[in-house]
């Protein structure tokens, strides 16, 4: 038997014989989380953005398992309904009688090869690589058990060894069990090596071993923690390992939990992005809920939320209080203070906002300016053409070197259908125009300012709605009545 938490060589997992290699994942998720609150399940609760169990496959995916199996409960159905798109094996478990019991559930549809590693929906910060390790040592025909020493283990399942020697790792006896918080003595209590819950264990361990279980402890449950002092009576190699932070194992139960556990999120990614030479004015108001990449000389202001898939070119600078969602923003480009730019592209050296919002299927050319209450959507925008006032550009499509006055609209919807609006290049659109799609400005045109463009723009010429101006010498002012 074996006890240390020395790191352990990966490569010993690649050293193993292929047949012997197969790696099931048991996702614990049952648990109603009654402490959120909350009509939603508790896994389903995003963090950056995903739901927490998204974490936890996205860790167990990245050692390729040959199954996840997910034992889910009481409400369940909305978390099977949210990954229906994925290969997972759905286990219900009901009723939720404890840690092992959940385990015994998915047991007859494991492998008898390989091993099985036991991870937890509402533990979303689990890093693979501690995964691996655990992943390694159970290879080696080993119950390889995560635990750590923490500062506060109250509430916490607490590891006996056979020997304590708090504070002298080097001089740690031998694991013996796990005892539950609700089951230890005052003197175990004291205990601060604390039994995270993750472990792999070879397979055909954990089915002589999990029927044996009993319920004869102070919750009345079959506890998975007991399967530890089952390998020790056997005389089966235990090994314990711990994880670098102690984010990784840490549980949510609250609201409260789920937010401390967003910020370090963040602040990973934070340090990240900065890392590679990202200037983030200020890192701890800073959110990314997807995939950011950036090239070289990249800032970002405070309190802007990056969603989906979103890339910034070399020297683009982002505003304060702008989201960013599924967009490329072109080298040099500047997106200025609460926008909202979601589904777009954009070229080099633009210039969007303040209060821009720009909206899905939208492109912008190169040198594009998008001014203050501008929205453009589903739109094409050609080289050096500007919008920088007050309009609505929807299903259009815009050539090069085009001004868009103050107060323009697109009108694309007749109330049944939606229609396009064609400017082509060089046009100049005086303020507060109606263009009523589908209609062609041709090149080189001229709106006159308070025009209802309801047929084709001749091209090169001037457009205008004749209007009379007049004076009424006879009219007075009103005048407020006492
Ligand atoms: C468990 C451990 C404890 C450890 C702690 C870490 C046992 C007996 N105890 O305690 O040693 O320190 O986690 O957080 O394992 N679950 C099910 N079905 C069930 C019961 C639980 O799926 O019938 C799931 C829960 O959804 C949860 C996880 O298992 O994700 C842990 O359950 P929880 O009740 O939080 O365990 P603890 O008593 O806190
Ligand atoms: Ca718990």
């Amino acid at each position: 038997m074996t006890s240390a938490t020395q790191p352990i060589d990966l490569n010993m997992a690649s050293a193993q014989t292929p047949d012997n290699k197969t790696l099931s994942v048991v996702v614990l998720a049952a648990g109603q989380g009654k402490r959120m609150k909350s009509a939603l399940p508790k896994v389903l609760h995003p963090l950056a953005g995903k739901p927490m169990l998204a974490h936890v496959f996205a860790a167990a995916a990245q050692l390729f398992p040959d199954k996840i199996y997910v034992v889910y409960g009481h409400g369940g159905e909305a978390v099977r309904a949210a990954f229906m798109d994925q290969p997972l094996v759905w286990i219900k478990q009901d009723p939720q009688l404890g840690t092992g019991h959940a385990v015994l559930q998915a047991l007859p549809q494991l492998p008898s090869t390989g091993i099985t590693l036991v991870l937890y929906g509402d533990v979303p910060l689990i890093r693979a690589s501690t995964l691996a390790k655990l992943a390694a040592v159970a290879h080696q025909h080993t119950l390889a058990w995560l635990t750590m020493t923490v500062a506060n283990p109250d509430g916490l399942g607490r590891i006996l060894r056979n020997h304590q020697r708090r504070g002298d790792d080097e001089g740690k006896g031998q694991v013996i069990g796990i005892i539950e918080d609700k089951d230890a003595t005052d003197a175990e209590r004291t205990i601060h090596e604390i039994n995270t819950g993750f472990l792999a264990c070879p397979t055909v361990l954990l089915k002589k071993w999990l029927p044996q279980l009993g319920n004869r402890n102070a919750q009345g449950e079959y506890y998975l923690t007991d399967i530890l002092a089952l390998a020790v009576a056997e005389g089966c190699a235990v090994q314990t390992l711990s994880p670098d932070t102690e984010f990784e194992i840490a549980g949510v139960n609250t609201k409260e939990q789920l937010a401390q556990l967003e910020r370090i999120f963040q602040h990973e990614k934070a340090e990240r992005l900065m890392s590679a030479g990202v200037m983030l004015i200020d890192p701890a108001r800073f959110d990314v809920r997807g995939e950011l990449t950036t090239a070289e000389d990249v800032t970002i202001d405070v309190n802007c939320i990056f969603e989906g898939r979103v890339h910034l070119d070399a020297r683009t600078k982002i505003g304060a209080n702008c989201i960013l969602r599924n967009c490329k923003i072109g080298e040099g480009t500047e997106i200025l203070p609460f926008s909202f730019i979601d589904g777009a592209e954009i070229g080099q050296h633009a210039r969007i906002g303040p209060y821009a919002r720009i909206r899905p299927d939208t492109t912008l050319a190169d040198g594009v300016h998008i001014g203050n209450f501008v929205e453009v959507k589903a739109s094409i925008v050609g080289s050096g053409s500007k919008a920088n006032h007050l309009s609505y550009v929807g299903d259009a499509t815009v050539g090069e070197n085009v001004n868009i006055g103050a107060g323009t609209i697109t009108c694309n919807y007749d109330g049944a259908n939606k229609h396009r609006t064609v400017i082509q290049d060089n046009v100049h659109i005086g303020s507060d125009v109606q263009l009523v799609a589908p209609i062609v400005v041709g090149k080189g045109a001229t709106i006159a300012a308070g025009t209802t463009v309801w047929k084709d723009a001749a091209a090169g010429e001037l457009t205008l709605n004749p209007k009379i101006q007049a004076t009424r010498p006879d009219w007075t002012r009103p005048i407020k009545k006492p």
